[in-house]
């Protein structure tokens, strides 16, 4: 519903729609009519009813909004008929699943851009711009994350809590990296002139969920059968082929104030978010961080001066969502690459299955693959950091 709104705000035409539950299909054909649309047609009839869908020819772009193991069938088949894609992340939960995406999408020539919306927040957008400005010197070192507490969602009876739970019963490592990933690669050019060379990963006991279960669940619900086995705090360091460091966590498990830590750390300084601020070298006063605001006036980028008032309005994630949205689109009406491709995506989303294979070793080093074939090496330039309007 969120993305519908946005792709309303960003003058799209939403031609159809698919949910297996027919209501919230309708629901949302509802809000595109609202908006004076045509109503777009629905695909309800189970969970195969997306082949349908995307087996229409007059559409550019397909929206992967589904349950992560929905993500990869949904977006081959839409680019096996023709359409880009943009999906929900991660984009894919196993390695073998990231070639996929890379290999369709290479054969098919369509898009296909994970929605990592962190990449577009106001600060990280800010901060890229700093980066790429050399404020930070050469960079060292980063922090990246996805410290949610989900317990209340992941016990509901609808939503999330359909799905997300379960997968703690199945996997243990981190089962969702590209939120705080996206943007600390974005800073340090993966893919880009630098790729992910290799993690380990290590995980502590899974309490958080049984507590939570047994303080708010009545025994004898079904819920009470379930064995959960993933690590409540999953810890895993990247190194890259250039050697710079990034220290990625998660925990969706236990009582904390989210934070996706948002850290970049070079020669020359550091930023560190939740709360956002910066130290550079040199800094008048005590040893000591100070706000990022002064900073606004000349690196706030591009699409947050445009369309930071509508994209606050709107809401999000602090807007970040419709800044992503208003982009993509932008790209798709002028013709242009999104700004992020299937390599990242691929790149972003293997630490969850890189992470489990670390964790079931011990903390043992695993490679990741070269997702571009080696053109990291050649491929230059910084997503969002060039948009000039
Ligand atoms: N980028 C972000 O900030 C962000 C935030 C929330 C969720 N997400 C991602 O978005 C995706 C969806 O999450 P959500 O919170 O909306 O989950 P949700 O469970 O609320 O919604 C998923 C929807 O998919 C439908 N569905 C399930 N199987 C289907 C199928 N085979 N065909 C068609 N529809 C199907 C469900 O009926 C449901 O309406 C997930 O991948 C999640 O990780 C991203």
């Amino acid at each position: 519903m969120d993305h519908v709104e946005n792709l309303l705000a960003a003058d799209v035409s939403v031609v159809a729609l698919c949910d297996i539950v027919p209501e919230k299909a309708k629901a949302a054909q509802a809000m595109v009519e609202k908006a004076g649309q045509k109503a777009p047609e629905l695909y309800t009839d189970g969970d195969h009813a997306f082949e349908k869908l995307v087996a229409r020819e007059d559409i550019n772009l397909v929206m992967v909004v589904t349950p992560w193991k929905w993500h990869v069938p949904m977006a081959v088949a839409a680019m096996r008929h023709g359409h880009h894609v943009a999906s929900e992340v991660p984009a894919a939960t196993t390695i073998e699943d990231c070639w996929q995406l890379v290999n369709t999408s290479e054969e098919t020539q369509r898009h296909c851009m994970m929605l990592e919306n962190c990449c577009y927040g106001e600060n990280e957008t800010m901060i890229l711009a700093m980066v790429r400005a050399g404020l930070f010197g050469d960079l060292l070192y980063g922090e990246a994350a996805y410290l949610h507490d989900l317990r209340e969602e992941m016990f509901s009876n609808k939503g999330e809590g359909l799905w997300r739970r379960a997968i703690h019963t199945e996997r243990n490592g981190n089962l969702y990296p590209t939120h705080g990933l996206g943007p600390v690669a974005n800073y340090m050019g993966i893919n880009r002139g630098d790729r992910f060379d290799y993690l380990v990963s290590v995980s502590t006991p899974a309490l958080g969920l049984a507590a939570y279960r047994e303080a708010h669940i009545p025994q004898g619900d079904p819920k009470w059968n379930e064995k959960y086995v993933d690590g409540d705090v999953n810890v895993s360091l990247i190194k890259t082929m250039n050697g710079l460091m990034i220290n990625l966590q998660f925990d969706t498990s236990n009582p904390q104030p989210y934070s996706r830590l948002n850290t970049i750390q070079g020669t020359k300084g550091i930023f560190r978010d939740y709360p956002p601020r910066i130290y550079f070298d040199g800094q008048k006063g005590e040893e000591e961080y100070v706000g990022i605001d002064s900073y606004k006036a000349q690196y706030e980028n591009a699409l947050w001066k445009k369309e930071g008032e509508i994209a606050k309005k709107l809401g999000g994630h602090g807007g970040m969502d419709f800044i992503m949205i208003y982009r993509l689109m932008d790209c798709m009406k002028r013709g242009l690459a999104p700004d992020f491709d299937v390599y990242d995506a691929a790149a972003w989303s293997a630490p969850g299955p890189l992470s489990r294979a670390s964790v079931a070793q011990g903390g043992a080093p695993v490679p990741f693959p070269d997702f571009t074939r080696g053109k990291w090496k050649e491929r230059k330039g910084s997503p969002i950091a060039e948009i000039q309007s």
